[in-house]
């Protein structure tokens, strides 16, 4: 894949089996289609797809999936398909999303993600946001705690793009 191949946008309905398949590859307890059809019908959920040109068609390579609520941006979901990771790609989905948000006024981004998963922890931590607490036995498929995460969008850097100096912010623009 061509980095700069890479285009983003709001999830579309002929999206879903893609989604369905990284989503099984990713995580220990994927969710059901129906989830997924509930939250594409949830007004305060919004998913959004990464695609690239793959085997000659455009297929998704990641997507986010998130709530905004008010001010603030709740972070349930994101995956890349495994070939395509360390590449970018979350980067530039989270970069989208926050950009995004932010122009329409969000000014939290906050999330819970499973005490093992260092690869999702490191790329949070890039955008800013840090530890704020724990909650034991979250996950019930393993019983792991959750890490929740957050950052306050206005306690970055004054004047500064929250994702300034970041890959996916310098590639963000075609986003
Ligand atoms: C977490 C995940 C979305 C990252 O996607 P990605 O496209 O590979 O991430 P990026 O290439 O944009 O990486 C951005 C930063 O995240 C961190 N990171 C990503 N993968 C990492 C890894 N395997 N080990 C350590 N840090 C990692 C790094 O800080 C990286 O920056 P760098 O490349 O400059 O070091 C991907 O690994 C994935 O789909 N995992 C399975 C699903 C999951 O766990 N989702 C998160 C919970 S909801």
């Amino acid at each position: 894949m061509d980095h700069d191949d890479l285009t983003i946008g709001e999830y579309e309905e002929g999206d879903l089996v893609e989604i369905l398949e990284i989503d099984k590859d990713s995580f220990p307890t994927p969710w059901s289609p129906e989830l997924f059809r509930n939250e594409t019908a949830n007004p305060l959920s919004r998913i959004v797809v990464g695609k690239a040109l793959q085997a000659r068609r455009r297929a998704v390579v990641g997507y986010v999936i998130f709530w905004r609520v008010a001010d603030e941006i709740h972070l349930h979901n994101i995956a890349v398909r495994r070939e395509l990771r360390k590449r970018g790609i979350a980067s530039r989905l989270l970069s989208k999303v926050i950009r995004d948000c932010r122009t329409e006024g969000a000014r939290f981004v906050t999330l819970e993600v499973r005490s093992s998963n260092l690869p999702a922890q490191k790329l949070y931590e890039s955008f800013g946001l840090s530890l704020r607490g724990v909650r034991r036995g979250y996950y019930t498929d393993t019983g792991e705690d959750a890490l929740i995460m957050s950052v306050d969008l206005e306690q970055l850097p004054a004047g500064a793009e929250p994702l300034s100096g970041l890959r996916g912010a310098r590639n963000g623009n075609s986003a």
